[in-house]
Parts: structure tokens; sequence; C-alpha cells
């Protein structure tokens, strides 16, 4: 299993802090799989993890709108299939990436938006949050912040997403609050499939993190499926996409994969991108 924490611009001192936290969600999605779960069990619990996680914009952390409001992209790919289920600016609950698990699961539509996707959330049983039970001080401190011209809008780095194999099927879940004062209604690559979460049992899956625009505008998760079906290596895959990212639409980001075999890559060209790795037989690498 991989894990990230979203490609940002984390100050060096906090670094350490946040592959903690990636490495805490992998060996709990690992320990989903060890228990004999699926692969998409095993992302679903890693996200929910970092969702709780108050350090990431995703779940509790998330960032906030212009009007001061959460609103969250989450997705969840099945390799085998490939089947997918996402929700997109949807008004806060605990964790999105369940409910978008829950669309995954009801197979029938495939991507819910805003009120329509609170609806099918309460539906399902989900309980609705007030935007002040999921912001955190420092979230709000920099929208303050942003409110005030005192800093930038914009992409705040801290997207969560985990891609995992369990010896059959891969999957693919990705989880963000977006960006810091985006209008409301926007929705980024996240939930978007062939964008920012993809997974297919014939080529890879991958989890990508960055300016959502821009990964929307390439299609790069499915850019990304198509290098891994030819065969190609899936360190050599991650550097590529990033590279086209930047060369194609002056793109910043990164993104974690796993091959059909279940062989990692990652890669970002941002000056920080958290993640962890852990497989089944206790192996662990983390960074930021
Ligand atoms: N990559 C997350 C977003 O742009 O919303």
């Amino acid at each position: 299993m991989i894990v990230h924490g979203g490609a940002g611009a984390l100050p060096p001192a906090r670094r350490a802090d946040h592959a903690e936290g990636c490495l805490r969600a992998a060996r709990a999605g690992v320990a989903v799989l060890g228990a004999g779960g699926s692969a998409l069990d095993a992302t679903q619990r890693a996200v929910e993890v970092l969702e709780d996680d108050p350090r990431f914009n995703a779940g509790r952390g998330a960032c906030l709108t212009r009007d001061g409001e959460v609103e969250l992209d989450a997705a969840i790919a099945d390799g085998a299939g490939p089947r997918y289920g996402g929700v997109c600016a949807l008004p806060p609950f605990a964790h999105p990436i369940a409910v978008a698990r829950a669309v995954l699961e009801a197979n029938g539509h495939v991507l819910y938006a805003a009120h329509g996707a609170r609806e099918f959330a309460l539906r399902h049983g989900f309980e609705a949050l007030s935007s002040s039970a999921l912001i955190t001080e420092a979230a709000l401190a920099r929208w303050r912040a942003v409110q005030a011209g005192e800093a930038e809008a914009g992409w705040p780095g801290g997207t969560v997403g985990a891609v995992a194999f369990d010896g059959r099927h891969l999957a693919a879940a990705t989880s963000t609050g977006g960006m810091m004062n985006k209008h409301p209604g926007r929705v980024g690559d996240s939930p978007i499939p062939g964008a920012g979460t993809v997974a297919d049992d014939a080529a890879g899956a991958a989890s990508l993190t960055g300016h959502g625009e821009r990964i929307l505008q390439l299609s790069l998760g499915a850019w990304i499926v198509a290098a891994l079906e030819r065969g190609d290596d899936p360190m050599a895959v991650a550097e590529a996409a990033i590279a086209r990212l930047a060369a194609r639409v002056d793109g910043t980001g990164g993104v974690v994969l796993l091959d059909r075999r279940g062989r990692p890559g990652w890669a970002h060209n941002t000056p920080s991108m958290s993640r962890a790795w852990v497989s089944l037989d206790g192996q662990e690498a983390s960074g930021a």
C-alpha cells in the first residue's frame, strides 16, 4: 500500500510529522489487508485515518470556501470492473471517502454533487455535520489571512490519497478540501475518474495531488493508467506524469501509484509530498 498526504510546500520542520501521519494511515490500511480485507477496504480505511487527522486538507482540517464553508471532494476506484464512486462539493461529513464508497457499492450513478450528494449520504445513514465541526484553528487562520489579503488564495496542498493491491485487485482513493478560498461549487481533480483517482486491474492504480485544474486539463490519471498498461516501469511512469504536468500546463503536484503487480511509484515537483509505503510482510518507507 502507498499513501500520500499531499504535494505542497511544507516547512522542513513539519515534514517528519506529516510523514508519520501517512505511515500511520498506511499501517491502518495494511492491517485491513492483513485481516483479509480487500484493496478497496484498505484504501478506504487509510483515507479515513487521514480525514480524521487535522494536519491534512481533507475531512477535519479541510480548507474553506470563499464563504467560509467546507465543501469536500472524494473518490474511490476499484480496479476490478473497473468500478468507481465519487462525491464532489459535498457539504460537511466526517468521512467523505465512506460516502464515495457507498456510491460505488450502490452500483448506480458514479458521481454525486453538492445537495444531491448530501441527500444520498443522508439516505445511506451518514450523519451531516456543520462546517465548524471540521474547521480547525489552522485552516481558519489561513482563510482569514487570505480574506484580509495577507496570504494567497489557492491550492494549499494536503490532499490525501491511498493506493493498494491485495494480491488480486487494485484500488485507489483520494479525499480533499480542495483550494483555500475556492469559489463555492468549485470541483478539483480528486473526485473525477481518470483525473485525480484511477484504478484498473489490467494496468495499475493512482492517486494524484496538486493543482486540480491543471491535472484535470490533462486527464492525467488516464494518461498514467495507459502508460502502466503498456508495462512501463512504475517509478518512471510517476516521474514522466509529473514532468508532463509541468511541461504541458505549467502544473505542480504529485502522484503515488502501483502497477498491476503491486510495484510502487511516486513523484512530485513541489518542495514536499508526505508519503508512506508499507507492505504486508512488514517493510516500510516514508518521507516528505
Ligand atoms: N488536487 C486537489 C484539488 O485541486 O482539489
